[in-house]
């Protein structure tokens, strides 16, 4: 790309959810998991992200859901720019304008779709055509998870050991399997440990080892039950390994202790629902909302029983969703400091 151009695109990805947990880095730098992950993509929740290069920017900037974002958010997103400046080979600062169509405060973690978009818009807008493997790449340097929200549907991460060989890819399509993720949310306040700080102290629990000893036992066992839609393997093997995460969390030093009272309530009600034959399970992030995960059919009855449970502020719901993708351009869209070319609903939080 040249420095005089000024070139823009958008992109649209969803968060994901993960089945098989990411928690612990062999490189912290790069984002090089300690092993491997499975999640599914949540359709319903959105992350729309333009970006523009302009040659006359004198820095990066970030607009967050209509709001100028604090400088360590910016800066976390100019060195995923940075990145792709290397890669196109420009000089170019660039106006960057995201916007959520869930409530941040939610505890979804918006961090992947923030970064899957990002990845997308900013390649797209440098001139680069990445393929898929490239582009997770790419977002896995600026989130983790986010190398997750690039493929569509059922996703595994395998771990690598290197740049090259660390990235996500699709193991099966959004409509091979009518599960539906119904988030108990319990509380909207902000975590206090983000998950950046989690993983660098992962290894400080006695507990990480012998969780990273087992990760490919289970990560065969989920891709299996997936492939084969086994829900009982599945309900089982999700919540071995949230409980084995907030294990480890839990020992580090310092400790991390997510769950508040109402998160535990809604395991134990989950557990119960499922000895009652209701096709659920609970997995939960790092924070104390609860992702209840059951068959389509299942879903109105779980939602209903979750409402019901005292703590539970709200329960969104999400069905598998697609891959990142770019979104043509409307044609007022160069009005760069305003987000009137986003839909009502982002502007909302
Ligand atoms: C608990 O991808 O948010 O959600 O790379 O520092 O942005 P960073 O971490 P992030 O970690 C996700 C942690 C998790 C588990 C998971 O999604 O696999």
């Amino acid at each position: 790309m040249s420095d005089t151009t000024e070139r823009t695109a958008t992109a649209f990805a969803n968060p994901n959810i993960a089945f098989i947990k990411y928690w612990g880095n062999r490189d912290h730098e790069l984002r090089i998991p300690a092993s491997g992950s499975i999640s599914m993509n949540l359709a319903g929740l959105e992350t729309r992200t333009r970006v523009r290069f302009d040659s006359n920017l004198s820095a990066d900037t970030l607009t967050l859901n209509g709001q100028p974002a604090a400088e360590a958010a910016r800066a976390r997103v100019a060195r995923l720019l940075d990145r792709v400046r290397e890669m196109a080979g420009t000089r170019a600062r660039a106006e960057v304008v995201s916007a959520n169509n869930f409530p941040t405060a939610a505890g979804i973690a918006s961090s992947a779709s923030a970064y899957a978009a990002l990845a997308l818009a900013a390649s797209a807008a440098a001139g680069l055509a990445l393929d898929e493997p490239a582009l997770s790449r790419l977002a896995r340097t600026g989130s983790g998870s986010a190398c997750r929200s690039v493929p569509g549907g059922f996703v595994e991460w395998q771990a690598g050991t290197t740049h090259e060989d660390s990235y996500a890819f699709s193991i099966a399509p959004p409509d091979h399997w009518h599960l539906v993720d119904c988030v108990a949310v319990v509380s909207t306040r902000h975590k206090t440990t983000g998950s950046t700080h989690g993983h660098a102290l992962a290894p400080t629990s006695p507990l990480q080892a012998a969780r990273l000893e087992d990760a490919p036992r289970r990560l065969d066992i989920c891709r299996q039950a997936i492939l084969e839609r086994d829900f009982e393997a599945f309900a089982e093997v999700v919540e071995l390994d949230s409980n084995l995460m907030h294990a480890v969390m839990m020992t580090s030093s310092p400790r991390l202790l997510y769950w508040l009272p109402a998160t535990l309530a809604v395991m134990r009600a989950v557990e119960r629902w499922r000895a009652e034959g209701l096709s659920a399970c609970y997995t939960i992030d790092a924070g104390p909302n609860v992702h209840v995960i059951c068959l389509h059919e299942h879903h109105p009855e779980i939602v209903h029983r979750l409402k019901a449970i005292p703590g539970v502020e709200q329960v969104l719901t999400a069905t598998p969703g697609g891959a990142a993708r770019l979104l043509d351009e409307p044609a007022a869209s160069n009005n760069p400091r305003s987000l009137q070319n986003l839909p009502g609903q982002y502007l909302r939080s």
